[in-house]
């Protein structure tokens, strides 16, 4: 990239509240998720590959934790990645790849890494791409390395208990919205495409995700999603994190 970005660390803080107004635990599942990182590395230098890392939420909160740690973010969105190659700088990787071609492991750096984590971003692809990638993940990790997907994962014994915690978050989501205390997602994108160094990216962007785009969401249960591990060839798989409607799961190579 020819200049960083004047101001990385507000765009991160600005991405992190609006997100945050969808996902409240955001930082919990966070936790949850390196701790899984911790735990098979001993926090010695691990190495993380953070999967449609979009602006690199978990690599800079990794860092943060272990700042030897090795991390590699991989996504398609340029102004996200223009974030994240501003933020990380030498500290990381940015990879440009597009998960929904199995092509996208070619474009990696060529050591085995010990975490795969990614957070609300699979249920923007269809359940056989989901399946596939679950596999093609087990094999750029090392053996015990471990995988984390946290997204909305509903529990399927609560429908009505979900559907009431989702309009709850809704509500103080407008609450958040209507303080100024988040920016909503389409405001934030407005902001992005105005910013004189990310314009010309966001003109590429909306190439690659046209208006429609995510109006496709396939948002099944955690158990699809273990099930899922499981059939990949993953040795354990399970649910490592839960809050009301979403979860993280895991698997361990
Ligand atoms: C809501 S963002 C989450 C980003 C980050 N994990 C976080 O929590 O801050 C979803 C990300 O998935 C990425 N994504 C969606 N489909 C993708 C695909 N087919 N290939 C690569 N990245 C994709 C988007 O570009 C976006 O950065």
């Amino acid at each position: 990239m020819s200049a960083y970005l004047k101001n990385p660390a507000a765009w991160q803080e600005s991405w992190d509240r609006q997100q945050e107004a969808f996902m409240p635990d955001r930082e919990e599942r966070f936790a949850a998720m390196l701790n899984a990182v911790a735990a098979v590395t001993d926090g010695d230098e691990p190495r993380l590959l953070d999967l449609a890392g979009g602006t690199g939420s978990i690599s800079l909160r990794l860092l943060a934790r272990f700042p030897r740690a090795r991390v590699t973010v991989l996504d398609q969105d340029p102004v996200l990645l223009a974030m994240a190659e501003s933020s990380l700088r030498d500290r990381g990787t940015v990879v440009d790849a597009d998960l929904s071609d199995p092509g996208w492991r070619a474009k990696l750096p060529g050591e085995p890494f010990d975490a795969v984590l990614t957070a609300t971003a699979l249920h923007w692809l269809p359940p056989e791409r989901v399946g596939a990638l679950y596999a093609e993940v087990r094999e750029v990790l090392r053996p015990g390395g471990v995988f984390a997907n946290a997204d909305h994962m509903e529990d399927e014994g609560l429908p009505g208990l979900s559907e009431k915690l989702r309009a709850h978050r809704d509500r103080v989501r407008e609450a958040r919205y209507a303080t100024g205390a988040a920016t909503s997602w389409p405001r934030w994108w407005e902001l992005a495409g105005a910013d004189e160094q990310l314009a010309a990216k966001a003109v590429e962007r909306a190439r690659i995700y046209p208006e429609k785009h995510h109006d496709f969401e396939w948002i099944p249960p955690a158990t699809w999603h273990v099930e899922a591990l499981r059939t990949a060839g993953f040795r354990e798989a399970g649910i490592l994190w839960r809050g009301g409607t979403d979860a993280a799961v895991a698997g361990l190579k």
